[in-house]
């Protein structure tokens, strides 16, 4: 009450306006209490969105209100112009996050088990659902995000000041062909096999890293060479010389936890400049 300011009120003249003193529950003492907290206020730094000003608040420092910047093109929000490939891409990236966490529920990394759990996630769960909206998902991210980059390229978005947001993106489209590389290998059949064998093939001709990459017989102390068959690139996404458990279990690793995290980290970083670079860009 001492914060009230105005002429001094007695008890007759509170009883002629009839003034109504809003009741304060304990649930409203607790709100109250709640919002005002240290814990509170350093994740929420606005009141309810009731004004104009804890409006603009909400919206800016919302990751998610404010993945589009409060002033956008006309031109950023027409399907025609962004194809929402970027969105989607993001979207198919959220629910295969989701559809992967339960997949490791019931699958076992191992040679034992790995190509049955598949076989019983696909014959035993009614239309194999969970195993199905992962494959489908990965192949549709893998075309969303190249029709994003190819959308972002003929809108002439890669240029000065989003040359930057370009180069994540480069980064993010080498890491989701990687997220399908490691996922290939997990169902453990035939195909998976040989299909790693010749890709991780590749790894041995990396520039510097690869025993046969270019580059590679650079890297000696004197006459000892540093980079062989058994300690090169293939050897260290391999776990070994050939594709067995260890590939297994380290695809696994790489596809369940290594990547989505990283790709998880560029992505904020990609969205965070898209604001930061004035939002989307305007038609040529
Ligand atoms: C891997 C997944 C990716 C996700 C989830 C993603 C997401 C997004 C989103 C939501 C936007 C806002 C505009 C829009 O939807 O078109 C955007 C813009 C942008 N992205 Fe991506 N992106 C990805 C990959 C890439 C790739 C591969 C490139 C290019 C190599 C790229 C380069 C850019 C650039 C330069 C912009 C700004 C475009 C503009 O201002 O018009 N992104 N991205």
């Amino acid at each position: 009450m001492a914060a009230l300011k105005g002429p001094p009120y007695n008890k007759s003249h509170m009883a002629d306006t009839k003034t109504v003193a809003p009741k304060e529950g304990p649930g409203t003492r607790f709100w109250n209490w709640l919002t005002e907290t240290q814990v509170w206020t350093s994740v929420f730094r606005h009141g309810r969105p009731d004004s104009d000003r804890n409006r603009v608040l909400v919206m800016l420092s919302n990751v998610f209100l404010h993945l589009h910047p409060v002033r956008l093109r006309k031109s950023g929000v027409k399907l025609r112009y962004t194809w929402c490939m970027g969105g989607l891409s993001f979207f198919l990236f959220l629910s295969l996050t989701l559809t992967g966490l339960l997949l490791m529920f019931y699958y076992r990394p191992t040679l034992e088990y790995a190509y049955t759990d598949i076989v019983g996630l696909r014959e035993h769960v009614p239309l194999g659902i969970m195993r199905e909206m992962h494959r489908w998902g990965a192949h549709a991210m893998v075309i969303t995000v190249w029709l994003h980059m190819f959308r972002v390229f003929m809108t002439g978005s890669y240029k000065p000041p989003r040359e930057f947001n370009w180069s994540v993106g480069v980064i993010m489209l080498v890491l989701t062909l990687l997220l399908s590389f490691t996922g290939y290998l997990l169902p453990w059949d035939q195909l998976a096999i040989w299909a790693i064998t010749v890709g991780s093939g590749m790894a041995r001709a990396t520039p510097f890293l690869g025993h046969e990459g270019p580059g590679a017989q650079l890297l000696r102390l004197g006459d000892v060479p540093l980079i062989h068959a058994y300690d090169d690139a293939r050897f260290a996404l391999l776990g070994g010389s050939f594709v067995g458990e260890g590939a297994l279990l380290r695809f696994y690793v790489l596809h369940c936890v290594g990547l989505p995290l990283v790709i998880a980290v560029l992505m904020a970083v990609h969205f965070w400049r898209v604001r930061k670079d004035g939002g989307i860009s305007g038609p040529l």
